[in-house]
This record gives structure tokens, C-alpha cells and sequence, in this order.
């Protein structure tokens, strides 16, 4: 049975979050791994990009395809202002990007051939509702494509290394409650099923990627606010000590000739109804 994520970061939480994230948010990311998947794209599609945040997703798209119309929906303002910016900026036309919640999708039944959600449905608390909104507003034989981390397995190394500095703090009994804010496969299942796709796959994708030291790695997590929440778990005066901590272990073990590896594993679902 999945978790429910309302015990982490509640949705102003979020928004908050990623409302503070926008400026950076294009020098981030360079490749979308979705994209790397989603093989039916098409000229003349209606197309929905759920949690687009600053559109990366949907610019991404008009890269290869001319859609009739595609939409892209963020719950932060802030991240929507930088997408709208780039529509102005070159004149794009059938581009949208509107502010709303992914667990209430305003649309028609049936209105998209695809709907995409890249690295934005772990961070709703009523996943389910999100997907079966999904699902609702793409058409029969149409495709709701999803991307999220996976939990079971992505940052399994630094819960190792943190799992192993804690119980030299006595803390490692605080630290295994941490949980990322994700799924595993059959969780993700679950939860696709629960919603009413008649068809769902999904792929494991695991890539590796090399760090000039674990402080790179480790400010990944404090861009999605992960560090935080890592943190909240320990007592004020070791949140320092042992992050630091981790950091130096997780240089120590998986340094390599081409830098620090790490090893991020993420789920690829594609469902139909
Ligand atoms: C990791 S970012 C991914 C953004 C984008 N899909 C991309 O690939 O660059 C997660 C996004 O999910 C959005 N988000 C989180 N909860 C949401 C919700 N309930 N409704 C709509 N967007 C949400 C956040 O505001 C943020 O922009």
C-alpha cells in the first residue's frame, strides 16, 4: 500500500518551494527524460502537460511536433510567469500555460490525445485523483505518460551512507523514516490501477551520474527541498554534523576516475483507458 504524502509537504508547501526555484529552473534542467520514452507524439495533437512548472516539457515538444493546441498547468505562479515569458518572447501560438491544481483538472472528457506528467505526481497528495483526472481528460486510445523517481531505488546509496553515520548517533531508528517523496513499481501500479486505466507499463530507467564531489550531489536535494525534509528528522544540533558527514562518506565510497557516482532510478508509466 502506497503512502500518503500529506505528512510531508502539503501542497502550499510546494508551491512555495517551486515558486522559489523558477529563476533557476531552465540552467537545471537539460534533458527531459519523459521524452527520451514517449513515442507517439504527433503534428495536429492536443496535448496536456500536468506540473509543467517553467514548461520545460511542453518547449521540449514543440522541438519536434506542431501540436493543434498544448496546454501546460502548474499550481506555482512563479514558475508559470518564466513559461508564459518564453510564449511572449517568441510569439508562440496554441500554447498555454494556466494556473490550477493536477488533482482538479478543468477540461472536457476525452479532449487530449496525450497527457505528460513529468517529475510532478509524487508531489501531489491525492495522486490517485490526479491520475484519474488524467486519464478523464485524455481521449480513449489516447496516452497518459508519467515520470516520477523511484523509490524503492533512487538515492538508495545516500540512505545507505546516512543510515550507517546515523547509528553512530544513536539515530538511525530517525532516519529510516525518511521517505522520498515517491513510488515503487507496485505502488505506482497501484495507484494507476486504482484510478481506472484499463492498460498500464512501466519501465525502470536507471541512469548514472558522475559528481565532481557529493557536495554537486547533495545540492541536487536542496533544490527540490529534500534536505529539508531529511533534516527535520534529526536534532538540531547533529543536522550539520551529520550531513556533512554524509557528504565526505559518500565521496569516500563511490569516488571513481570519472567522479562520484551515483545512480538515480526513475519509473516510466504509460497508461491508457
Ligand atoms: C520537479 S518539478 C517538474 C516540473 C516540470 N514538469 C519539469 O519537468 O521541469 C515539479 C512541479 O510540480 C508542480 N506541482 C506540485 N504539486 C502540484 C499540484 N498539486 N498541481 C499542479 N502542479 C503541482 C510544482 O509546482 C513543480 O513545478
Amino acid at each position: 500500500m502506497y503512502i500518503n504524502r500529506e505528512d510531508m509537504l502539503s501542497k502550499k508547501q510546494v508551491m512555495e518551494l517551486y515558486d522559489r526555484l523558477a529563476k533557476n529552473r531552465f540552467a537545471i534542467i537539460g534533458r527531459v527524460p519523459l521524452l527520451d520514452y514517449l513515442s507517439n507524439l504527433k503534428d495536429g495533437s492536443k496535448i496536456l502537460d500536468v506540473a509543467t512548472g517553467t514548461g520545460v516539457v511542453v518547449f521540449k515538444i514543440l522541438e519536434t511536433v506542431v501540436p493543434k493546441v498544448i496546454i501546460g498547468f502548474d499550481l506555482s505562479v512563479k514558475e508559470l510567469i518564466e513559461a508564459k515569458n518564453v510564449v511572449k518572447e517568441f510569439n508562440l501560438e496554441n500554447v498555454h500555460f494556466l494556473r490550477s491544481d493536477g488533482e482538479n483538472l478543468g477540461f472536457r472528457d476525452n479532449f487530449f490525445d496525450v497527457v505528460t506528467c513529468n517529475a510532478g505526481l509524487h508531489w501531489m497528495p491525492h495522486k490517485e485523483k490526479c491520475v484519474k483526472e488524467m486519464l478523464r481528460v485524455c481521449r480513449k486510445g489516447g496516452l497518459v505518460a508519467v515520470y516520477i523517481p523511484d523509490r524503492s531505488l533512487d538515492h538508495a546509496q545516500f540512505m545507505q551512507v546516512a543510515l550507517d553515520v546515523a547509528s553512530k548517533y544513536n539515530l538511525k531508528n530517525q532516519v529510516s523514516k525518511f521517505k522520498h517523496p515517491s513510488y515503487n513499481k507496485d505502488e505506482a501500479e497501484e495507484i494507476f490501477k486504482g484510478a481506472g486505466a484499463k492498460e498500464v507499463r512501466i519501465r525502470q530507467i536507471r541512469r548514472e551520474f558522475y559528481y565532481k564531489t557529493a557536495i554537486d550531489y547533495l545540492a541536487e536535494w536542496k533544490r527540490w527541498g529534500g534536505d529539508k525534509i531529511f533534516k527535520s528528522l534529526l536534532p538540531p544540533k547533529y543536522k550539520e554534523q551529520i550531513w556533512n558527514e554524509i557528504a565526505s562518506e559518500l565521496n569516500r565510497r563511490y569516488q571513481t576516475n570519472k567522479g562520484v557516482k551515483i545512480i538515480s532510478t526513475s519509473l516510466y508509466i504509460e497508461a491508457t483507458k
